[in-house]
Formats: C-alpha cells, structure tokens, sequence
C-alpha cells in the first residue's frame, strides 16, 4: 500500500535543450517554486561554462560541483519532484542520452529566437526511442522571436512529434503582453521581472469576454481572437493519453528568466506527467509496483578527489523499495552487496538516506564493482534493457608513451569507460580505439590517465564518420563482410562487432553490396539470427 501511494506521488523528469536556451535557469525556477532553493543563481553556479572549452581543469571543478546536483529532489503539491540534470555541453551528449534513459518524462526547452537547433533534435530522437511523453516549452518570448505559428509547424516537423499549444502568447518581445492559457482559459500578463514569483493571474470565460479588452490593447486582442479560432480549429483537443504515448507534446510559452509562464507549465507537468511505470529488462517487463527491489545504474561519477579512489554510481530505482545496509544482489557479479552510505541529492546538499522508491535517483558508493548498466535486485536474475552505447563520432587510437605502464593504461581506459567517458573498441585483440561524441574527452582521459592511473598516453586521429553495431540476417554474408572489411571492424567492451564507416557513402555502399548485414547506430538491438 505505502509503494502504491510513494510510486503515485514521484515525477522524474530531465529538462533538455540546446545550449543556451534557457534549461539552466528553467530548473533554478522550479527549484525555487520548490523551495529547493532560495536564491537565483544556486545552480547557475554549477553550469559548466561553454566558454570554458579550453580550461579543462576548470570543467573538471565544475563537474565536481555538479555531482551534488545532478539530481535535485524537491515536494510541489503533495509529489516528490526528482529532476535529473544534464550536461548542457555537447562534448557530453553521450552522458545526455543516458540520463534520459532514466527519467519517465522530459521537458524540452525552444529559444524562441532560434527555433528547433540541432542539439534539441537529436535530444528529440533519444527520447522517441522510448516513446518518452515530452512537454515543450517555448522561451525567450521576451526577445523579439520567430512567429509563433511558424514555430510550432517548426516544432511538429524537425521533432517529428504532434503539438498542441495550451497556451499561447499576446504579442513578443517587447510588446509581449503575456500569455493566454487555453486549456483554463486564463490570462496570464507579463511583467518583465527576474525577482518575482508569483505570476498576475486573470480568469476569463474565453476570449470572446470583454473582459479580455479590459487588460489587453485592443489590436492585440483581435490578434489573439484570430490566433486562438485558428488554434482551436486546426488542432484536436488536447489528449494525455496521446501525450503519455509520446506521441503528443503540449507546448507553453514563456521567459524562464523572468519567472513567467514557469509556474503554468509546472502546474500542468504535476497533473499530466506520468508517475514511474514499468521497465523492459531482457527477460521480462518490471512493473514499479512489484515489491522486490530492482533497478540499474545508468551514470558513474569519479570523485575528484585523487586520494580517494572511489566513484558514486547513480542507480535509478525501477521497483520495491531500497533501503540501506540491506543486501542486494548484483546480477551481473553475482555477488551480494549491501551500501552503508546511500545518498540523495536536494540541490545543492546531498544527504544521506535510510530508503527510496520507485522514480528516486540515489549515489551509491562504489570502489569498482559498478558499471553503467548494472542491475540490482533481491535475487532475481534480470538485466535492465535500454541503456545502449550510441555511436560516437571522433575516434582515435590509443599510443602508449610508456611501455613500463602498460598495465595503468589498460586499468586506467577500462575504468574510464566503465565510467562512461568514451568507448573503448578493440581491434585484432590489442589496438585500442577510443571513440566519443566531443573533443574535449580526449582532453579528459589524457589528464585523467596521467594523474589517476600514472600512464602517459597519446591519441592519433582516425577519420572515421560512425561507428556501427552489426548483426547478420544471413550468415554467410556477414561472415564474408567481416572478414572483407577487417581493416575496419572492431569490437565493442562487450565484444559485440562494430564497422566502422569512413563515410555515409561508405556506409551506403556496404548496405547495398551486403543485404544480409544489419546496421545499428546504438548497442542496444534485439539479437537477430545468426550474426551475433
Ligand atoms: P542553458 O542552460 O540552456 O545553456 O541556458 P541558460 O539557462 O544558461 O540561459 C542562457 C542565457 O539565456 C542566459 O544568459 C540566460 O540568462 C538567458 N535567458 C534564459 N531565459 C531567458 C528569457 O526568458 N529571456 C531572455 N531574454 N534571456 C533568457 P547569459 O547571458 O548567458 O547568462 P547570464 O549572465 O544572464 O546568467
């Protein structure tokens, strides 16, 4: 009954957009609707900087700082609100993509100026995977933008998902007036205000009612007139059920920085966003109802500290409830193991806990035994599905400068992408190729080998385009394609084979001379045949 009623009560969630949309001052508004946090610029402090691309060991600071707030926990209404942070830079998509493999629902952040940008649409492709139901949220309306109309045809076309405004705004930039809500046919008006928390709230029996010309200049009220009959003809209703399907994505309009619009979007999210459901593990589907603990890691953090070695595993919980010092089994070690210190993070503290449920996110201690991917439960053997590798896009090789550390290097790289930081692909059992989705991780594992590990490295660009996982529906064509294309085949930390193509003509080629081979750009495929 207590499970029921906990699992009723949590929304985890990730905000995700482009960098420089608005998604770290969005969170640092719920956080302070939350009573998370008190001031503004808590979380700003945490941000790690784009301009700091160069100064690695200032990301490294940063990153270290952000451990505490990668997830942020907070009561709204009567539900416990877990938001799990994502890296805003592009360097760590990768780390993006997993987190999203954890959350149950997204909001996606639009800069109104700029529109859908490319980072916001591959974020877009990753939560289609899962059919995760996603709100949008249009910000910036206080910047001279795009046509709202344009927009959303915008929004429905690059992200390949159906829109439904629920509000819609009154003029922009600045003549922006404010926004009417058309699902509780409320006006809400707009004072630009970076300080404020509460929103001017006017109720009005549509936008026929007079009233409307009472707040509103009168051009645009016939603007919004004519907006909202072209809405509510174009349009279906709005439908959660199409929302939880992902299929339908509600979309707001507001200014995170100016607190406006925030608190409407946060009102909506609690009513519709969908409580933690069940998760697909290879051998069977687990309902967050079932009483047993289970649950994975999906992100492993090294702590910065170089005289202590130990990491923290973040471990989403899909079932049951967890609690401290009790024993669990590792599925994949097959080991029993039992966490003395389990962490949850409220903003800025992290706290130590007694139990979690289902939809809660807590930092274990970890010297080692935990990888991405890692299931616990109470003795049942089950493997989380749906935390898969995605194709990285710069691959270098790996030269050893010091034939005496041979042995650190190899640690070193093996607990590296352990952690996630990049892929690590083997070729003809000993040439080591590191792939990942930013420059600046080479930066990362050079520093971090050399202090942490003692070896010294070097990496030499390989030009490569993506690298892709593959299978065979008929044998002997992929027996043929991997023996032809050795030069280029590699394969993954779970010795899964992986081509590497030069380019997409290169990739076209060979789908075309090997129709018998399958090309997949994540890890995560169901086994097919006889390839693999
Ligand atoms: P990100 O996490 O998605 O990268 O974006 P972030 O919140 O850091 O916002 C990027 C910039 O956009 C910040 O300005 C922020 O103040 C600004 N911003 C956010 N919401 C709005 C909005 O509604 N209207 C306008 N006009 N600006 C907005 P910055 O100059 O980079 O940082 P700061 O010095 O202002 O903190």
């Amino acid at each position: 009954m207590n499970l029921e009623k906990e699992i009723e009560k949590r929304r985890t969630f990730a905000i995700i957009s482009h960098p420089d949309a608005g998604k770290t001052t969005l969170t640092e508004k719920f956080l302070l609707f939350g009573g998370a946090i008190k001031t503004a610029g808590a979380v700003k402090q945490n941000k790690i900087r784009k301009s700091a691309t160069s100064d690695f060991m200032e990301i490294e600071k940063q990153r270290g700082i952000s451990v505490a707030t990668s997830v942020m926990g907070f009561e709204y209404a009567g539900r416990k609100v877990n938001i799990l942070d994502t890296p805003g830079h592009k360097d760590f998509a990768e780390d993006t993509y997993r987190t999203l493999t954890a959350v149950d629902s997204v909001i996606l952040v639009v800069d109104s100026v700029k529109g859908v940008e490319e980072q916001t649409e591959r974020l877009m492709e990753v939560c289609r995977m899962r059919n995760t139901p996603v709100i949008i949220f249009v910000n910036k309306m206080d910047r001279e933008g795009r046509n709202p109309f344009e927009l959303i045809d915008e929004l429905e076309e690059k992200l390949e998902i159906g829109v439904r405004p629920l509000t819609w705004p009154i003029g922009q930039g600045q003549n922006f007036q404010g926004v009417y809500n058309l699902y509780r046919k409320q006006l809400n008006l707009f004072e630009p205000d970076q300080t404020r928390i509460s929103e001017h709230f006017i109720e009005i029996r549509g936008t026929e009612d007079p009233e409307l010309d009472r707040w509103i200049p009168s051009a645009f009220c016939d603007q919004l007139r004519e907006d909202v009959e072209l809405i509510e003809g174009v349009y279906e209703p709005f439908s959660a059920r199409h929302y939880l399907e992902g299929s339908l994505a509600p979309v707001f309009f507001g200014s995170a920085v100016n607190n406006f619009g925030v608190r409407e979007m946060l009102e909506t999210f609690i009513e519709i966003a969908p409580p933690p459901h069940e998760r697909e593990a290879a051998e069977r589907v687990v309902n967050a109802a079932e009483t047993p603990l289970t649950g994975f890691v999906f992100k492993i953090h090294a702590n910065l500290d170089p005289n202590h070695r130990d990491r923290t595993a973040f471990f989403k919980v899909c079932s049951g409830k967890f609690e401290r010092n009790r024993f669990y089994h590792h599925t994949r070690l097959g080991k029993k193991m039992r966490f003395a210190n389990p962490t949850q993070f409220m903003a800025n503290e992290k706290n130590l806990i007694e139990d979690a449920w289902p939809g809660d996110v807590i930092g274990l201690y970890d010297n080692g035994n935990l990888k991405i991917g890692d299931t616990l439960t109470e003795g049942e053997e089950l493997q989380f599905r749906g935390i898969p590798s995605f194709s990285p896009e710069i691959f270098k090789e790996v030269i050893n400068r010091d034939p005496f550390k041979a042995k650190q290097l190899e640690k070193g790289l093996r607990q590296l992408t352990e952690e996630g930081v990049a892929q690590l692909f083997l070729q003809h059992g000993n040439r080591k190729i590191v792939g990942t989705v930013g420059e600046l991780q080479f930066d990362v594992i050079r520093f971090r080998l050399e202090h942490e590990y003692g070896a010294s490295s070097d990496f030499t660009p390989l030009r490569y385009f993506k690298a892709f996982w593959i299978t065979g529906k008929d044998r002997a064509q992929y027996d043929e394609f991997l023996r032809r294309k050795s030069p280029v085949i590699a394969e993954d930390k779970e010795g899964h084979p992986v081509f590497f193509a030069e380019s997409e003509w290169m990739l076209n080629v060979a789908k075309e001379n090997y129709p018998g081979v399958t090309f997949h750009e994540t890890s995560e495929f169901k086994t097919e045949g006889s390839g693999s």
